[in-house]
């Protein structure tokens, strides 16, 4: 059993979505998030940008004392888990675009992913698509332009609605009958998302995976909370704290860090 906090990054505000998922479904942990917003979007990064702020991530986190961290950016587990795990010595969580289930479930045989470039052109991507893509043609598109929108507010600004509406074309026409978000900001745009889409096409996020995945390896290495204190939830961001704060549904504690 273990009170520390878990530590949760991303490149900004998109991670909260992961964050809600594992809060709801763990809320005895203590959490410490922090957003990178002063460095978003990572997406088009080179790939030793990514590890290298993915490093000073990990460590602001482990120096608060974390158990253990969950990547809550796509871009950042795809091109700088293995390094981390490599290097530090507490559990890691990523995020995988969820292509197995989609993929498996698709009747069409045709699915959306909408993921940042450095997603897109990951390693790990392509060996994740090849394992359970299984026949179904994958539509990938980059999403060129949302998280910076995202960031600053904008879910369902008349840009926002105009690149949807580019990216989503060519992904309707091919018929696909799935659309997997492949970066933890997307999740914010699923009200407008669902007005876009045709009815018939689901969109999957990978969130409840997530939180799952958190819970079995807190039980693995057995380091759940337990005490009957109350949890500390905390926040910290270099960008601008009124966004983070307008996309938290509770009064937590959100603070400005120079980072
Ligand atoms: C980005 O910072 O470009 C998006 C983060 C993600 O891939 O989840």
């Amino acid at each position: 059993m273990s009170k520390r906090p878990i530590g949760i990054f991303d490149s900004g505000i998109g991670g909260t979505s992961i964050f809600k998922e594992i809060h709801a479904l763990l809320p005895n942990e203590s959490y410490i998030y922090l957003a990178d917003s002063k460095n978003a979007p990572y997406g088009n990064r080179p790939k030793e940008d990514i590890v290298r702020l993915s490093i000073k991530n990990t460590e602001y986190l482990i120096n608060k004392g974390c158990k253990l961290i969950v990547v809550a950016c796509n871009t950042a587990t795809t091109n700088a888990i293995s390094y981390l795990r490599a290097h530090y010595d507490i559990p890691f969580i990523g995020i995988e675009p969820a292509i197995k289930p989609a993929a498996l479930n698709s009747q069409t045989k045709a699915i959306g992913i909408l993921a940042t470039k450095g997603t897109l052109s990951s390693q790990l991507f392509h060996k994740t698509t090849d394992l359970y893509s299984n026949g179904v043609k994958i539509v990938e598109q980059v999403g060129e332009g949302i998280v910076p929108l995202i960031e600053t507010g904008q879910l369902e600004s008349k840009e926002m609605y105009s690149l949807l509406e580019t990216y989503l074309e060519p992904m309707i026409l091919q018929n696909i009958d799935h659309l997997v978000l492949g970066c933890t900001h997307y999740p914010y745009l699923i009200p407008l998302l669902n007005k876009m889409l045709p009815k018939e096409v689901k969109i999957i996020d990978s969130g409840l995976a997530v939180a799952k995945q958190t819970q079995s390896i807190l039980k693995t290495h057995n380091i759940l909370n337990k005490s009957t204190a109350r949890p500390t939830v905390e926040f910290y961001s270099n960008g601008d704290i009124d966004v983070l704060k307008s996309i938290l549904d509770h009064n937590f504690s959100v603070s400005y860090l120079d980072f």
